[in-house]
Formats: C-alpha cells, sequence, structure tokens
C-alpha cells in the first residue's frame, strides 16, 4: 500500500515536473521566434550593406548552435534597444558610415519600432514606401545621407510621428499633401534637399510643429497662410529657396517664433508688424529679399534680439529712431537698403555687439564716438553713405576690432594714431573720403593688416617706412588718388605677401626701390601718374604689367614693352646705387630672411602616371573629381554644405597656397579641407601634370606623413582633401603655455622622431625623391597620440613657378636655407635646413631666432671628403657659454637624466642640420641613423653642461 502510494505520488510529481518543462520549453520556443523574425529582418538587410559597413555591424549576429540567451538576443547587438517584451523596438546607428541602401529593409518585420535614428551615415538609394508600415514609428531621422527620388506619399499613414528629419540629402519633387496627416509632429526638417513646388497648406494642419525647416530647396511661390496656424513654432526656417509673394498677414499669430530665418528669397511686401510680439525673438534674419517699407515698430523694444539681419532689401525709415538699445544683440546688418537719418549713439550701449553694418544706404551725420562703448565690436562697415565729420580717436579703444570699413562717405580729418594699437586690426577701407594729413607710422604696429586701401584721400608727404614692416599684409595695399610725396621706402619691399600694390596717382619721385624684386607674390601693380624713373624691379607682376601701370611718370625703364631700354648701368649713379642696397637690404633687415626662390624641382622631371581608375571628368565643365570612390559631385556638394559654403568660421589655418577648413563630411567623417586658391594652367599638358602628381601624392602612405584621402580640380574651386588631426600644428601647441607642457620631453623626442622618418622616406625611400620644401612648425601637425605627420606634403613642389601664386613657392619664412638666397638649387638639404630649425623650436619651445637670424656664411675651414661639422654661425660664439640648460624650454622640467643624452643628440644634430653650407649638413638617413645609435652617457650633468661642449661632441659626416 505504502508503495503504492508512493509509485502514485512519484508518477505525478514526474508528470508536473514534465508539464512545467514543457510549458517553459514552448514558452521560450515563442520568445525566440518572434525575435528571430525581427532578427532575420535585420541580418537580412546587414547582408545588403557595404562589406566594410557588415563589419561595423560586427555585433549583428545570430548562431542557433549556440543557444546561450545572450547569443540569441538582438538587444545587445549595436544601436539596438528592446521594449520589455524583448521585441526590437529602437535603432540608433548613427556616424558609422554605413553604405547601402533600405531596399533589403523589411520593415513589417519590426511592428513595434518606435524610433528608427540613421542620420549621418552614407545610405543611398530611395526612401522605401514601404517605410510607413512602421505604423508605431514616433521618431525617423534619415538626415544626413545620399538619399533620392521623391518623398514617399505613405508618410501620410505614419500619423503617430512625433519627429521627421529627411535634411540633408538628395531628395526631389514636392512635399506630398498628406504630411497634414501628421498631426502629432513636433519637429519637421526637409532641409537641403531639392524638393520644389510650393510649400503644401496641409502644413497648416500640424498644431503641434515647434521646429519647421525647409531651409535649401527649390520651393516656389509665396507662403501659404495656413502656416499662421502653427501657433506653437518657435523655429521657423524657410531660406535659401525662391520663395516670392509677400508674407501672409497671419504669420503675426505666431507669437512664440524665436528664431525666423527668410533670407535669400524673393520675398516682397511689408515685413510682420508683430513679429517680436511675443516678446522673445533672439535671431530674425530676411536679408537678401525685395521688402519694402519701413523696419517695424515691434522691432524696436525686442531686447531679446542677437541677431538682425535686413540688409538687401528695398526697406526705408530713419534708422536713428527705428531702433532700440539691445543689451543681447551681437550682429547687425542692415547694408543695401534705403535708411535715411544717423547712425545713433545707442548702438554703442549694445554692449554685446560684435558687428554693425550699415553700408550702402543715405545715412547722414557723424560717427558717433560712443561707438567705442559697444567694446566686443570687431567689423564696422559704415561704406557707401553721407557720413561727415572726424574718425573719432574713441575707435582706438575697440581692442577687438578687426575690420573697419568706411570708404565712400564725405569724413575729413586725419586717420588717428590709435588705430595702430588695435592687435587684430587686418582690414582697413578709408578709401573715397576727403581724409588728409599724413599717413600715421603706428598703422605699421598692425601685425595682422591684411588689406589697407586709403586711395582717393589728401593725404600727404611719404608713405611712412614703418608700413614694411606689415610683412602679414597680403591682399593689397592701395595708396592712389592721394598727394603722397617723396621716395617710396624701400622697406615696402618686405611685404612678400603683398598680391596688389596701387601707388598710382600720387607725386612719388625717385626710382623703385629694388627691394621690390623680392615681392614675389605680387601679381596686379600700379604706380602710374607719378613722378618716378630708373628701371623696373626683376619681378614677374612688373615685367608682365601693361604699360599703363608705368605710364606717365618721369622716366622708367625696362626691357619691356612700352617702355624704354635702361642705359649700361656703368652711366647710371643711380642704378649702382640701387644693386648696393640689394645686397645690404638682407643684411640689415635682421629679422627677415631674404630670399629669391626660383623654382627648380629636385624631383626628377619622370613623372609617376598612375592610371585614374575612379575619376569622373565632367566634360561639360571640365571638371575633375577625384575623391575617394564616391560621387566626386556629392562630395564637392557635402564639403560646401559642412563648411557652409567655406565660412570662416570653419577656418582652421591659411597657408601659402589657400585655406583650411575643418568640414564634417555628411558620413560623419571629419576632414581637412585645403581650399587651394585659384590655379591657371596655361596648358592643359599643365593640369594632366598637376593632376597625375596629386593622383601619386594620394598613394603615399607613412605613419608620419598626413594622408590625402583625396581632392577635387575645377578651373573656380580646388581642393585637396586630408585627414583631421584635432590637435593641430605644432606651431599651435608650442605657442600655448598648457599645450606645451602637455607635450613633454618624452613627447617631443618622438616628434623629432616622426618628422626624421617622413622626411627619411620622403627623401631615400621614394622613387623619385620628394623634396617637401616648406617644413615649418605650421606644417608639422600632431596626432592624439602626439605622433608627428608632416603635412603640406608636396603641395610646394606641385604649384608651377608660373601660377598667380608665388607666396606659398618660398617656402615659410625664417625656415628656408640660406641657399637658396643665392643659389637657384633645391635639393634635400633644403628640408634638412628646415627640419633643424624646427627641431630647434621643439626644443626651445619658440622659434630659434637668436640661433639663426644672423647672415650666413659659409665655412671654409673645412676639409673636403670628410669633416666634423663646423658651425658657420656668426652668432654662435655668443652663445659659447650658454648653458645647454638654457635652450630647452623652461615651460617643462628639466629632462630625466635617461632622457638628457637623448635631447644632447637632437640639439647637435638639430645644429649641424643648420649649417649655412648645404654640404657640411647631414643627410636624413645620417640623421637618422645617429638617433638610433647607442649614446655614451653625458661627461657631467645638464645643469652644467655648456652649449659649446655639446656642439664639439664629434658627428661624423660623410659627404656625398
Ligand atoms: C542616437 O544616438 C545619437 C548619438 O548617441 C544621439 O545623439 C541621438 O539623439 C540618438 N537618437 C535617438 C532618436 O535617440
Ligand atoms: C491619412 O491617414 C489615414 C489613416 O489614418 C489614411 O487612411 C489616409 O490615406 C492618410 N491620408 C494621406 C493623404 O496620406
Ligand atoms: C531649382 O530651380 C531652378 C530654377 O527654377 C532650376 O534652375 C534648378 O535646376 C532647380 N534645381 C534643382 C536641383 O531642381
Ligand atoms: C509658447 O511657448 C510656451 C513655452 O514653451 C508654451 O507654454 C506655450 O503654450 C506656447 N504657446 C503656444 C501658443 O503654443
Amino acid at each position: 500500500m505504502r508503495t503504492m502510494l508512493f509509485k502514485v505520488f512519484s508518477f505525478l510529481i514526474l508528470l508536473l515536473m514534465m508539464m512545467m518543462m514543457m510549458l517553459i520549453l514552448s514558452c521560450s520556443a515563442s520568445v525566440s521566434s518572434a525575435q528571430e523574425f525581427e532578427m532575420e529582418a535585420l541580418l537580412k538587410w546587414k547582408r545588403s550593406l557595404s562589406d566594410q559597413s557588415q563589419s561595423v555591424l560586427s555585433s549583428w549576429n545570430f548562431d542557433p548552435r549556440n543557444t546561450s540567451s545572450s547569443a540569441i538576443s538582438p538587444c545587445s547587438w549595436l544601436g539596438i534597444s528592446c521594449n520589455d517584451a524583448g521585441s526590437i523596438a529602437r535603432i540608433n546607428l548613427t556616424y558609422v558610415e554605413l553604405e547601402g541602401t533600405l531596399d533589403e529593409f523589411d520593415f513589417s518585420a519590426l511592428s513595434n519600432l518606435s524610433s528608427l535614428d540613421l542620420h549621418y551615415n552614407a545610405l543611398t538609394g530611395k526612401i522605401p514606401p514601404e517605410i510607413s508600415n512602421l505604423s508605431k514609428l514616433t521618431i525617423l531621422n534619415l538626415g544626413y545621407n545620399q538619399f533620392h527620388g521623391y518623398i514617399p506619399k505613405e508618410i501620410g499613414n505614419m500619423i503617430e510621428l512625433n519627429v521627421l528629419s529627411f535634411s540633408n540629402n538628395l531628395l526631389s519633387g514636392s512635399v506630398p499633401a498628406g504630411i497634414g496627416n501628421l498631426t502629432n509632429l513636433s519637429v519637421l526638417k526637409l532641409a537641403n534637399n531639392y524638393l520644389s513646388g510650393s510649400i503644401p497648406p496641409q502644413l497648416g494642419k500640424l498644431r503641434s510643429l515647434i521646429e519647421l525647416r525647409l531651409n535649401l530647396n527649390n520651393f516656389t511661390s509665396s507662403i501659404p497662410s495656413s502656416i499662421g496656424d502653427l501657433t506653437s513654432l518657435k523655429v521657423l526656417s524657410l531660406y535659401g529657396n525662391q520663395l516670392s509673394g509677400p508674407l501672409p498677414q497671419e504669420i503675426n499669430k505666431l507669437t512664440n517664433l524665436t528664431l525666423i530665418f527668410l533670407s535669400n528669397n524673393s520675398i516682397s511686401g511689408l515685413l510682420p508688424e508683430n513679429i517680436c510680439h511675443g516678446g522673445i525673438l533672439e535671431d530674425f534674419c530676411a536679408s537678401n529679399n525685395l521688402f519694402t517699407g519701413t523696419v517695424p515698430k515691434g522691432l524696436k523694444n525686442c531686447t531679446t534680439l542677437t541677431r538682425l539681419r535686413l540688409d538687401r532689401n528695398n526697406l526705408t525709415g530713419n534708422i536713428s529712431e527705428d531702433f532700440g538699445v539691445y543689451p543681447k544683440l551681437d550682429y547687425v546688418d542692415l547694408s543695401y537698403n534705403n535708411f535715411v537719418g544717423e547712425v545713433s549713439p545707442n548702438w554703442g550701449k549694445c554692449r554685446l555687439l560684435t558687428s554693425l553694418k550699415i553700408s550702402n544706404n543715405y545715412v547722414t551725420g557723424v560717427i558717433p564716438s560712443e561707438l567705442a562703448d559697444a567694446s566686443l565690436l570687431h567689423f564696422i562697415d559704415l561704406s557707401s553713405n553721407n557720413l561727415e565729420g572726424i574718425i573719432p580717436n574713441e575707435l582706438g579703444k575697440l581692442k577687438s576690432l578687426f575690420n573697419l570699413t568706411l570708404s565712400n562717405n564725405n569724413l575729413h580729418g586725419s586717420i588717428p594714431p590709435e588705430l595702430g594699437m588695435l592687435p587684430d586690426l587686418a582690414y582697413i577701407d578709408l578709401a573715397a573720403n576727403n581724409l588728409s594729413g599724413m599717413i600715421p607710422k603706428q598703422l605699421g604696429d598692425c601685425s595682422k593688416m591684411l588689406y589697407l586701401k586709403l586711395s582717393n584721400n589728401d593725404f600727404s608727404e611719404g608713405i611712412p617706412v614703418e608700413l614694411g614692416n606689415l610683412v602679414s599684409l597680403q591682399v593689397e595695399l592701395d595708396l592712389s588718388r592721394n598727394s603722397l610725396s617723396g621716395e617710396i621706402p624701400w622697406q615696402l619691399g618686405n611685404l612678400v605677401k603683398l598680391e596688389i600694390l596701387n601707388l598710382s596717382h600720387n607725386n612719388f619721385t625717385g626710382s623703385i626701390p629694388s627691394t621690390f624684386d623680392q615681392m614675389q607674390s605680387l601679381r596686379l601693380v600700379d604706380l602710374s601718374y607719378n613722378g618716378l624713373e630708373g628701371p623696373i624691379p626683376d619681378n614677374k607682376a612688373f615685367r608682365e604689367a601693361p604699360s599703363e601701370a608705368f605710364t606717365h611718370n618721369k622716366g622708367l625703364c625696362g626691357n619691356y614693352t612700352g617702355l624704354k631700354i635702361c642705359p649700361p648701368p656703368f652711366n647710371n649713379g643711380k642704378g649702382g646705387s640701387n644693386s648696393l642696397v640689394l645686397i645690404l637690404v638682407p643684411l640689415s633687415a635682421a629679422s627677415f630672411i631674404w630670399v629669391i626662390f626660383i623654382g627648380v624641382f629636385c624631383i626628377l622631371k619622370t613623372k609617376r602616371r598612375n592610371k585614374i581608375s575612379n575619376k569622373l571628368v565632367d566634360s561639360q565643365h571640365q571638371n575633375l573629381f577625384k575623391v575617394w570612390s564616391y560621387d566626386g559631385k556629392l562630395v564637392y556638394a557635402d564639403i560646401k554644405v559642412a563648411t557652409e559654403g567655406f565660412n570662416s568660421k570653419y577656418c582652421i589655418g591659411v597657408g601659402g597656397h589657400g585655406s583650411v577648413y575643418k568640414a564634417k563630411l555628411s558620413t560623419g567623417q571629419v576632414v581637412a579641407v585645403k581650399k587651394l586658391h585659384q590655379i591657371h594652367y596655361s596648358k592643359l599638358e599643365d593640369q594632366k601634370t598637376f593632376e597625375s602628381e596629386i593622383q601619386a601624392l594620394s598613394k603615399i602612405r607613412h605613419r608620419n606623413i598626413v594622408k590625402l584621402h583625396g581632392f577635387c580640380l575645377q578651373a573656380r574651386q580646388s581642393f585637396l582633401v586630408y585627414e583631421y588631426l584635432e590637435r593641430g600644428s605644432l606651431a599651435k601647441i608650442l605657442g600655448k603655455d598648457e599645450q606645451a607642457k602637455e607635450l613633454d620631453w618624452t613627447r617631443r623626442i618622438n616628434v623629432v622622431k616622426g618628422i626624421v622618418n617622413a622626411l627619411f622616406y620622403m627623401h631615400h625611400d621614394c622613387t623619385p625623391p620628394i623634396v617637401h620644401r616648406d617644413i615649418s612648425s605650421n606644417n608639422i601637425l600632431v596626432d592624439g597620440n602626439y605622433e608627428a605627420r608632416v603635412s603640406d606634403f608636396g603641395t610646394a613642389r606641385l604649384m608651377k613657378n608660373d601660377s598667380s601664386n608665388w607666396t606659398g613657392l618660398a617656402g615659410t619664412y625664417g625656415y628656408i636655407a640660406p641657399e637658396l638666397a643665392y643659389t637657384m638649387k633645391v635639393t634635400e638639404k633644403c628640408d634638412v635646413y628646415s627640419f633643424g630649425v624646427v627641431t630647434l623650436e621643439i626644443i626651445m619651445g619658440h622659434y630659434p631666432g637668436e640661433l639663426i637670424c644672423s647672415p650666413p656664411s659659409f665655412s671654409s675651414t673645412s676639409s673636403s671628403s670628410s669633416s666634423s661639422i663646423a658651425l658657420s654661425l656668426s652668432g654662435l660664439n655668443a652663445l659659447t657659454n650658454m648653458k645647454l640648460k638654457d635652450v630647452l624650454d623652461q615651460r617643462l622640467q628639466t629632462p630625466d637624466p635617461e632622457l638628457a643624452d637623448e635631447i644632447v643628440t637632437i640639439i647637435k644634430l638639430a645644429f649641424s642640420c643648420i649649417n649655412a653650407n648645404p654640404k657640411f649638413r647631414p643627410t636624413m638617413q645620417q640623421v637618422s641613423q645617429e638617433l638610433c645609435t647607442r649614446r655614451l652617457p653625458l661627461p657631467q650633468g645638464l645643469h652644467t653642461l655648456a652649449l659649446k661642449q655639446v656642439l664639439d661632441l664629434d658627428i661624423q659626416v660623410v659627404e656625398d
């Protein structure tokens, strides 16, 4: 009985256990099959993507043999989140460079998806209509991809959508009317596509909309009045379309607007009266439209404004009365309208104002001295008005002033010398006024000056020699049409970056200084209508100038069209003294190494002509694009968008050949884009050569050379695309105490070694060898791991000496080998010299001016076959008593003993590299070997070692 009972009992228990197990099994089976369905859909999509993208999604895999629960669940896959039931609810894959389409995406399998965010990738193809099967979707962001085709009309079924963004794609066609179905939308962004047609009136149904961005499309006709129904709207961005007609009255109902962008359309009629009714308007941009009438009263007391752009319309009214005091205003542009009245002193009360632009109106009265109270002002443009009176001295208090444009007015008096104290002043345009007196010599202190135009005034006496200090002056120096007299100071020849020089219509006498020979960047000169005589400088711009540039002088001569031949020099006392100046100048201008640079390339003329496999030649426009394997046109468009049309706020550097911009491409990749100055090809042959050389450069891979991703050559705009290095240049790092301290001795040694590696590779491993020609601390970039990368690689040699841009050709002043002043021969040893200068700069923490500015002299004491480094720097005697430790960057601690001998070797090598005689400089191979060899311990500690002792340590150099 007992056994019987026991048997029944244990049978029941067994039964129960089996039932439980079955239940568990069936349960888990049902969960995994639903998940499997979703997983399969994602894996199918993954397989349709590029190999690269598939490796990004490596966590997306499913091994049915491995049944551990973590291997089954997609919830841990990259970018995937699940809901409580284990079903996929959110996909967020942004900035991962996905390449492929959505064609294989099985939307119906992901019925629980509430958020799909794929912005910032490289997806292409069409947006499939099936996407509307995602009926629970609240967030859909496909922005910053390369989708093309139409917006599917089925989008109107996705009524749960709260956020919808298709911005920055290539979508075309019109916006489907069904968009009006999406009444839950709070954010709608369709900006920067090729959408056309009119803005659908159905948008007015989107009552919850807070942000509407339709800018940069091809929308036409007028703005629908239903826009007035979007009463929650805070951001309305419609700029850059072809909208026309007046704004609808109803726009006045939008009292919650804070940002309004209407610029670059053809909108007419009046500005909205109640635009600041809600008292929260911050940014109002309506520039470049056809607005008429006066400024709305509501703007006068709109104290929340930070930016106001009404420029380029047909607005009227009195600006002294229509604007108030705006404590938060940063930027105001009222230029190119029909405003009358005066410049109100109230602008000075806008304490955060940085830009004040009221040019090209009918403004009268004087420039109020109160403007100087807006102490952050950096841009003042009041040009082309009817202003009178003087330029107030108080403007000299505007320490941030960068651009002062007051041309085309009736200003009189002299230029306040106080302007010379403004450290950032780079643009001065005071042309076409009634200004008089001397040009103040203090202007020579504006060390960042790029543009100085004082033409069409009544300035008298001579040009102050101090203007020769404006070595950064590059764009233009125009002193024409004044009453200036005397000789042209030879110091102006120091303006080696200058491209346009106009001294015409003055009373200058004497000869043109022969120092002008060295102004290799000059493109345009005009010296006509003066009393000049003697020879024309030997310089491309002068040689090629039309004869009108020299007409109406006393007796200019030269072997050029329209001029008489100069008499032989022995007949001409003037000519003799000129050549004396020619020799004396470089010796006397201490901080300036005089350079005549003739582009003779070290490289052999045999060009590596690589097959251009994937370039695209647009035969209509003769354009060449080759950027990665992408469509070059798209990348070009992409770069333009990413830099807002090469806006200066993305500019991270300006070099000889062009400006460098940081661009975040739509793929998420960040690159450095070097926009080259215009290149003129004299022959198709030249273009081909240039092309194939860049092609060769883009193939070069070395870990200490910045990678050239690609390039785009066009007649109008050419650029090179490099990898972007966030720490920037060595010059920048050494210039900032904090960053310089982070670059400790170990890192500095490593940077030097990196440069050695790169130059060694270029000189000895490349056939033909490549000479960089512009090694300077500006061209050495540093990556996140403090590894050096040589940049601007090869662009120097790519620039032909007959191109209009000479600036970069001459290398960077202060780093150029002295023999380039005497010979035309560029060799690898030029790079060795520059390397020596940069290396000293790294060790000392600043440009080693005190060691190398003295005029070089050739060593004659060395024997011819093999010699120790013979230092021939004339300044060196003064250094012999210097302690080694005084040469080290004082911002760092004295290096540890184990680093000391390595640093000493580097210093020693650096000095041998800056030997004035190229013959006695080591090769990069020797430098590299020397750095690698084991070093003997130093005879004594760094503290007491004299610099001379270091330099006396023998380095054997074998001549080649
Ligand atoms: C997706 O991830 C990115 C980066 O983490 C984030 O900025 C974005 O807000 C996320 N998208 C959604 C919809 O959560
Ligand atoms: C609006 O949504 C409904 C479903 O709610 C759908 O039947 C209709 O076709 C949609 N209209 C448009 C124009 O897309
Ligand atoms: C935009 O419209 C203009 C003028 O109608 C037209 O020339 C241009 O081709 C259009 N652009 C696109 C991309 O549709
Ligand atoms: C305006 O914005 C405020 C604050 O965001 C909000 O409380 C208010 O409801 C909005 N007004 C309208 C008409 O939507």
